[in-house]
C-alpha cells in the first residue's frame, strides 16, 4: 500500500523509520517531512494543513492510507474532511474527527470531558472576559502554585505556573486581555498537582484500545529541570514508576473510561491518544489529553514496538484493533535531543551538521534539519535525536550520549542528564 504521513519533525522521522519497515508498505511519502525524512520515503513539498494540496496529492499517486502526526491538520479537521469529500471518504486518516481533536484544542473541553467520565484529574474552573473578577477571587481559595491554562492551542507555551497570588491575578488578567491571542479568550485555573510525569499513549479504533510502551520525556532546557520549557529535550522509556500495577490503574480508571467517554458521547476517534500523566502518590491523574504522539516520546517509543505498525493502523481503520497483536521489545530505548544554541529562545538556522555518517549502533533521526545544496543544516531548535536501545535505561543513555558527541554543528547543546532522575 501506499501512504502518506503528514508533519516535518523528529517524531514524524520516527514515525516513518518504523512505517517503511513494514512489508506491507509499498510506498512512503511525507508531507512535508525534513532532511531525514528523505532516507526512508519521499519528502512532498506539501504542508500538513493544505488540505486541498493534500487531496490532489492523494488522488494523483493513488494513496491508501494518510497517518497525521501533529495536532494542527487534526484540529483543522482532516479527519472530517476526508470522511464527508466523496472522492477521500474511502482513504483512511489515522487520527480523530475534528471533534475528537477538542481534547487536545480545548482544555476547558478536556477538563469537562474528565469530570463527566469520572476520570482523575486536577480540580479546576474555567474564566473568561466576563468572569474576570470571579477569577481573581477564586485565585485567593487556592494555595500557590497557581496553574493558569489557556484554552486554546499555544504550541506548548500556554501553561502558566505562577509562585505568588499577585502574578497569578497579574497574568491571568494579561491572558484573558491576549496574551495568547484567542487561545486565551478561556482561561482554565487549576489545583497544582505534584510528582514525576509520565507519558501514555494508546491507539484505538474508537472502541478497542491498545496500549503502546510509555516514556517520560524532558521538558526543561537545563540540567536538573531547571530553566525555560522546550519542546522536548529527551526521552526514555521504560518508566520505572509505571509498573504493571500502576499501570492498572492508569487502564482501569483513565483509558478505559477515555475511549467508552468518546464513544457515549458520539465522537468519532481512530487514532492515538497521549494521556500527560502525573504519579500523584502512586496514584495517576490526568494532566493533559493530546491527539497524536508525543515529541521527543516517539523517538523512543517506536524503538519498542516490534509489531508491524501499519498493521495496527489497518486495525484502527477497519475497527478490529482488537484482533491485531503488538509485540514489545523488552529492552530500553532512549532519546537525547541535540538542539541549538539559544533555544528555547533566539537561535541561528543553516548550520552545516557534520559526523552523523560516524553514528554506530544508534538510530538519528532528524527534528529540524534541511537540505541546502546537498549538505545537512540545522533548520530548528530541536535539531537531531539520537535514539539508542540498551539492557537497561543505563546502557541505552551510555550509548546516546557516545554518539552524540560524534554529530557537530556551531553551539551544539544537549542535556547530559536525561533519565538520571529515574
Ligand atoms: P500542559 O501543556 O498541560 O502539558 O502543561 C505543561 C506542563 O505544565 C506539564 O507538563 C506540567 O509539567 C505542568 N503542569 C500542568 N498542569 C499542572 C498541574 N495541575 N500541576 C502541576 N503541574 C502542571
Ligand atoms: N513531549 C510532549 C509533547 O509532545 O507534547
Amino acid at each position: 500500500m501506499k501512504i502518506l504521513l503528514l508533519g516535518s519533525g523528529g517524531r514524524e522521522h520516527a514515525l516513518a523509520w518504523k512505517i517503511s519497515q513494514s512489508p506491507k508498505v509499498e510506498k512512503l511519502f511525507i508531507a512535508p517531512g525534513n532532511a531525514g525524512t528523505a532516507n526512508v520515503g519521499e519528502n512532498v513539498a506539501l504542508k500538513a494543513d493544505d488540505f486541498d494540496g493534500i487531496k490532489a496529492f492523494v488522488l494523483e499517486n493513488g494513496i491508501n492510507m494518510v497517518v497525521v502526526g501533529p495536532e494542527d491538520p487534526l484540529v483543522k479537521g482532516i479527519y472530517d474532511y476526508f470522511k464527508n469529500d466523496a472522492e477521500l471518504a474511502a482513504i483512511p486518516v489515522i487520527g480523530p474527527s475534528k471533534q475528537g481533536a477538542v481534547l487536545e484544542g480545548s482544555k476547558d473541553f478536556a477538563k469537562g470531558f474528565m469530570q463527566r467520565h469520572g476520570i482523575p484529574t486536577a480540580a479546576y474552573k474555567t474564566f473568561d472576559g466576563t468572569t474576570l473578577e470571579e477569577g481573581l477571587k477564586f485565585l485567593e481559595t487556592l494555595e500557590a502554585p497557581y496553574v493558569l491554562k489557556a484554552d486554546g492551542l499555544c504550541a506548548g507555551k500556554g501553561v502558566l505556573i505562577l509562585p505568588t497570588l499577585e502574578e497569578a491575578q497579574k497574568e491571568l488578567k494579561e491572558m484573558l486581555n491576549g496574551m495568547f491571542g484567542n487561545a486565551s479568550a478561556q482561561v482554565v485555573i487549576e489545583e497544582f498537582l505534584s510528582g514525576i510525569e509520565c507519558s501514555v499513549f494508546v491507539l484505538t479504533d474508537g472502541k478497542h484500545y491498545t496500549i503502546l510502551p510509555e516514556a517520560k520525556d524532558y521538558k526543561r532546557i537545563g540540567e536538573g529541570d531547571t530553566g525555560l520549557n522546550t519542546g522536548g529535550m529527551g526521552s526514555v522509556s521504560p518508566v520505572p514508576f509505571a509498573d504493571k500495577e500502576w499501570m492498572q490503574k492508569v487502564e482501569d480508571r483513565i483509558i478505559r473510561p477515555t475511549v467508552e467517554g468518546l464513544a457515549e458521547e458520539g465522537i468519532e476517534y481512530k487514532g492515538f491518544i497521549f494521556f500527560g500523566l502525573i504519579n500523584v502518590k502512586g496514584n495517576p491523574m490526568v494532566i493533559e489529553y493530546n491527539v497524536r504522539m508525543g515529541d521527543p516520546e516517539t523517538e523512543s517509543v517506536m524503538l519498542r514496538i516490534k509489531s508491524d505498525l501499519v498493521e495496527l493502523f489497518e486495525g484502527v481503520a477497519a475497527g478490529n484493533l482488537n484482533e491485531k497483536t503488538l509485540e514489545i521489545d523488552e529492552r530500553s530505548a532512549v532519546c537525547v535531543m541535540l538542539v541549538s544554541g539559544g533555544y528555547p529562545e533566539a537561535y541561528k538556522k543553516g548550520y552545516p551538521i557534520s559526523g552523523i555518517d560516524q553514528v554506530e549502533n544508534s538510530i538519528v533521526f532528524h527534528a529540524g534539519t534541511a537540505l541546502k545544496d546537498g549538505e545537512v543544516v540545522t533548520n530548528g531548535g530541536r535539531v537531531i535525536a539520537v535514539s539508542s536501545y540498551g539492557k537497561d535505561k543505563a546502557e541505552a543513555l551510555a550509548q546516546s550520549f557516545s554518539q552524540a558527541q560524534k554529530i557537530t554543528f556551531t553551539d551544539k547543546y544537549f542535556r547530559s542528564d536525561i533519565g538520571a532522575d529515574l
